[in-house]
C-alpha cells in the first residue's frame, strides 16, 4: 500500500473514497493546500500553483461523444485496434492519463481495462470512475507490467499505448488545455517506452496500437500499419 496525501478542511471518513483505499492508506492534512490533492464537498480535485485546480468528469466525457454516430469501420482509432461488435473486443489502455481515450473506445464498443502510475492521477481516476456507470470499464492503480496474473486470467486483445513525449515532433500549433498541462507537471515524460515495447512483444498479445504525433517518429521498430487520424496517428503493431 502507498500513502496518498490529501489536503481536507473537513474530516475524511472512511467510507468516503472508497476506491481509493483499495491501493493507498490515505493521510489527511487540514492545512491550506496550495498544490497538491485537496478533498472538498465529496469532490477530488488536483489543485495546481500555477494553474488552479482539475477534475475528471468521466460522465461528461461520454456525454460529448452523444451526438456522434462514430462508424468503427472508417475511425482510425477504432480500425487500428481492430474492433469488432459491441463487447467483443477487450482493450487494455496502458495509460489511461484523463480516460479521454478509453471513453472513447468504450464508445467504441470495446471493454477497457485501463491503468495508471502516477499517484495523484490514478487517483482523481479511481474518483471519477465511482460516479461513472459502466460494467465494461476498469481502472487499476500501477503499471500495467505489474498486471501478469490479470494479463493471464482475463487476457485483453488488444494493447493501447499513449506515452507522454517530449512537446517536439507534437502539432505545436494547439496549446495544450490546461489539464494536458497540469499533467506534464505532474508525470513528466514517460521515459521507458522501449521497456514498454519489449513487455508488450513478450507479453502473448498479439496487438499493440501506439499513439502518436501526426508527425512523430514512430516509437523504436517499423508498425505494420498506420492509421492516421485528425490530431493523432495509432501505429499498430502485430506481434
Ligand atoms: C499521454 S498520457 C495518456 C493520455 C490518455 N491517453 C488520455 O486519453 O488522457 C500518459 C499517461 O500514462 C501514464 N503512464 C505512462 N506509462 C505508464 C505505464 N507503463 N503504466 C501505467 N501508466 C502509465 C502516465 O502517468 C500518464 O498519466
Amino acid at each position: 500500500m502507498e500513502d496518498l496525501f490529501i489536503y481536507s478542511e473537513t474530516q475524511i471518513e472512511p467510507e468516503e473514497l472508497s476506491p481509493l483505499r483499495t491501493y493507498f492508506d490515505i493521510e489527511q492534512s487540514s492545512q491550506n493546500c496550495v498544490e497538491g490533492l485537496l478533498y472538498r464537498d465529496n469532490e477530488l480535485y488536483y489543485r495546481s500553483k500555477e494553474r488552479g485546480d482539475i477534475q475528471f468528469n468521466l460522465n461528461e466525457l461520454w456525454a460529448s461523444h452523444q451526438n456522434k454516430k462514430y462508424s468503427i469501420n472508417r475511425e482510425p482509432l477504432a480500425k487500428s485496434l481492430g474492433i469488432k461488435g459491441q463487447g467483443m473486443t477487450h482493450v487494455w489502455d496502458l495509460t489511461c492519463g484523463s480516460a479521454k481515450d478509453s471513453i472513447l473506445i468504450l464508445k467504441f464498443g470495446a471493454r477497457v481495462t485501463a491503468f495508471e502510475r502516477n499517484p495523484s492521477v490514478a487517483a482523481l481516476l479511481l474518483s471519477a470512475r465511482e460516479k461513472f456507470n459502466s460494467n465494461s470499464f476498469q481502472i487499476n492503480f500501477g503499471s500495467a507490467l505489474d498486471y501478469a496474473e490479470l494479463l493471464k486470467n482475463d487476457p485483453p486483445d488488444v494493447l493501447y499505448y499513449d506515452p507522454m513525449y517530449p512537446e517536439e515532433g507534437k502539432k505545436k500549433s494547439a496549446l495544450p488545455r490546461k489539464e494536458m498541462q497540469v499533467f506534464r507537471e505532474l508525470v513528466g515524460n514517460d521515459l521507458d517506452e522501449e521497456e514498454v515495447f519489449k513487455w508488450a512483444k513478450g507479453s502473448g498479445v498479439k496487438r499493440l496500437v501506439v499513439k502518436r504525433g501526426v508527425k512523430s517518429p514512430t516509437l523504436t521498430a517499423r508498425p505494420s500499419s498506420k492509421y492516421i487520424g485528425k490530431s493523432a496517428r495509432y501505429d499498430l503493431y502485430i506481434f
